[in-house]
């Protein structure tokens, strides 16, 4: 592993820990971002599946739509670049629901946030922080799954970001997503996505995107292509690469010790408490 010290990749604003790749005077001019009516936000926590529901909804237009670079990856330039787009924006984003910039909620736009069971979040988070370059290194699972719990990671505590955002689970203009049930039935999903955003899509152009938006073919897509910093739709990396790993459901039975199950437990009730997950 290389070393790379928390120090030099991390800074904490409003109290969470963000990389070095979302500046903190891009951070600062969000509050002042300039939302469009017709704006579509994809929302979620690192891990969560975004690169799965980012590749379904780009698929459903057959209209002109620009997938952008996550809203908090870059420098103050990044307000600017997302101004100059002509087209449709879809815009990902990590941020939590306080830290959204104000416009999006003044104007209704539309957000999708996407969640997923955050022990199988934890996991695929460790094998990223072993994998990506722009995190910290991270010795053991077992030290990683303490900083889990503490929120001590890029994006801060995974329970404050799905709680800030469940907080509005009602709101119209929000559709919540779990990953276990697009891989339960992807159809269901995507034809529920495709309602809320108001297109119009037969069921055999929906046959056809679950198709080409299998883990498998995603993965070998990714393979095949040049790797594209407008690529990621993550803020943490623009290595398309690190992005497909295992693309299962209940990984995590094969890091957790029954310990750590219980601890995970007992943390997820004390927190998810006033939850209706
Ligand atoms: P694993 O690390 O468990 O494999 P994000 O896009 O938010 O960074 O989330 C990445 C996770 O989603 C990874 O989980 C990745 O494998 C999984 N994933 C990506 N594309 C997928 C797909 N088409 N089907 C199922 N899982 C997918």
């Amino acid at each position: 592993a290389t070393m790379s010290s928390e120090a030099e990749l991390i800074h904490i604003f409003k109290g969470i820990p963000f990389t070095t790749r979302s500046s903190p005077e891009l951070l600062k001019s969000l509050d002042t971002f300039d939302a469009r009516e017709d704006d579509v936000l994809l929302v979620s926590y690192p891990k969560s599946g975004t690169h799965w529901l980012a590749g379904v909804i780009t698929k459903l237009y057959n209209t002109q739509v620009t997938l952008t670079s996550p809203i908090e990856f870059g420098d103050i330039s990044k307000l600017e670049e997302l101004n100059k787009l002509s087209s449709k924006r879809i815009i990902p984003t990590h941020l939590d629901y306080n830290m959204l910039p104000p416009n999006f909620k003044n104007k209704k736009c539309k957000m999708i946030y996407i969640s997923r069971n955050p022990k199988d979040t934890a996991v695929s988070m460790y094998h990223y922080y072993r994998e990506n370059p722009n995190l910290p290194t991270v010795d053991t699972w077992t030290a990683f799954f303490d900083l889990f719990l503490k929120g001590d990671v890029v994006c801060g505590s995974w329970f404050d970001h799905f709680l800030s955002w469940e907080e509005h689970e009602n709101d119209k203009n929000i559709l919540f997503l779990f990953y276990e049930d697009m891989k339960k039935d992807l159809s269901k999903i995507v034809n529920e996505i495709s309602l809320f955003l108001g297109l119009n899509v037969s069921d055999n152009d929906i046959q056809d995107i679950c198709k080409k938006s299998s883990f498998s073919e995603m993965k070998s897509d990714t393979e095949k292509e040049n790797s594209d910093p407008s690529h990621t739709v993550c803020a943490l990396t623009s290595n398309r690469k690190l992005i497909f790993r295992k693309g299962t459901v209940g990984d995590w039975k094969n890091h957790f010790t029954p310990k750590q199950n219980r601890r995970f437990e007992e943390i997820f009730n004390e927190k998810m408490k006033l939850s209706k997950m």
